[in-house]
């Protein structure tokens, strides 16, 4: 039996086995940001991973993405009750990742008054998705320290309104380009106060965000994503090693629940020199180590045996398989993914995925 199935201590929790779901948005939040019962329903179905971190969840109105929910009013967190409880009954594990997107956002996805803001006014190319298809990115101002001040507020009330909920931890989106990795990288972050410049200065927001979540919740219930090597949202920086290693040798320090880096994009391969950075970086970490991207029951075997990986976060499979560790375990065939239904529209691609049983 492969390693996947032992049980792992992730922060205060037991998980019972390694096989755990990573974060995804499925853009299917109703106005307001609030879950449509489906939700509840998706994630239940997914309650056998080891440990759920659900999808992307925006912490205030101007956080972007279409159809993200939120975690920001007394409705979103009644809404997101019904998931956590559903996934509880199930005997399931479930962690909410908090976000904002920064610049991989559109004006047309902003409230009256507000700006798509990053570190640095540095547009992006990359398309992101609005309400009638996708769009290039409006370029985005450079976010002011007030607002700053008040971005980190709205992560520390995201923090206790998720508590609310009845999540079992938060992890804080510190990955893919989005605005608290904007801040870590020196090619997004040109600012000239205490936000940018040095490594301390570059890594201060995710320090005070990361330090608020503990206080709300202890270390041993708070996880971080960082994505080192990874372009997605023209993100980049000059010394990567050198940027990533004070990231990780300062989040070490706070015996957080776990740290989950994507090693490596869907769909894509990792050059032998990104590979090598991502194996000096994991070094460092002296907790909990969640692998993801691109793994399969072999590969995420042998990172955990090889002692690269304390578990493994499965993305792309759990969309298709709600029962993917009863797969691995049987070595049984796979659904096909869809596609065309990542993002949005109704339950087709979303809660009607078939468990082994009714094949
Ligand atoms: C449809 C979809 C939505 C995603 N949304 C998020 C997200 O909200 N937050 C996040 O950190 N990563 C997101 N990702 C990235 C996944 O968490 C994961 O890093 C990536 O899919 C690689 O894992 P895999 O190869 O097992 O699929 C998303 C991926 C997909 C396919």
């Amino acid at each position: 039996m492969s390693v996947l199935f032992e049980p792992r201590k992730v922060g205060r929790y037991a998980t019972k086995n390694r096989i755990f779901m990573a974060p995804m948005s499925r853009y299917r939040a109703l106005a307001g940001g609030i879950n449509p019962p489906s939700t509840a329903e998706y994630y239940r179905q997914r309650a056998s991973a080891g440990l759920i971190v659900a999808e992307s969840t925006r912490v205030n109105n101007w956080s972007g993405g279409i159809n993200c929910p939120g975690i920001y009013t007394k409705e979103q967190v009644e809404s997101w009750k019904e998931t956590t409880e559903a996934v509880h009954k199930e005997g399931g594990l479930i962690f909410l990742q908090l976000w904002h997107a920064g610049r991989a956002s559109h004006e047309s996805l902003m409230p009256e008054g507000r700006d798509v803001v990053a570190p640095s006014a540095i547009p992006i190319t990359q398309e992101v998705m609005i309400e009638n298809g996708m769009a290039t990115p409006t370029p985005p101002r450079e976010i002011t320290l007030d607002e700053i001040a008040e971005l980190r507020e709205d992560f520390a009330n995201a923090s206790r309104n998720a508590l609310e909920a009845g999540f079992d931890g938060v992890e804080i989106h510190s990955a893919g380009g989005f605005i608290i990795d904007t801040f870590l990288q020196d090619t997004t972050n040109l600012r000239k106060d205490q936000y940018g410049g040095s490594l301390e200065n570059r890594f201060r927001f995710l320090k005070e965000i990361t330090e608020d979540a503990i206080e709300i919740w202890g270390a041993d219930r708070v996880g971080v994503k960082l994505s080192p090597v990874s372009e997605y949202n023209n993100v980049g920086d000059g010394n990567i090693l050198e940027t990533f290693s004070y990231v990780y040798s300062q989040m070490d320090k706070y015996g957080l629940a776990f740290l989950e880096v994507n090693e490596e994009m869907p769909f894509s391969q990792l050059s032998p020199e990104k590979r090598s950075i991502i194996d000096d970086l994991r070094k460092i970490w002296s907790g909990t180590y969640i692998a993801n991207g691109n793994y399969d029951l072999d590969s995420g075997t042998a990172a955990i045996t090889e002692g690269k990986a304390s578990a493994i976060t499965y993305g792309r499979y759990f969309i298709a398989n709600p029962d993917l560790p009863e797969r691995f375990k049987q070595n049984a065939a796979f659904n096909e993914l869809n596609f065309e239904r990542f993002y949005g529209g109704d339950d087709t691609g979303y809660t009607d995925y078939p468990f082994l049983s009714q094949d």
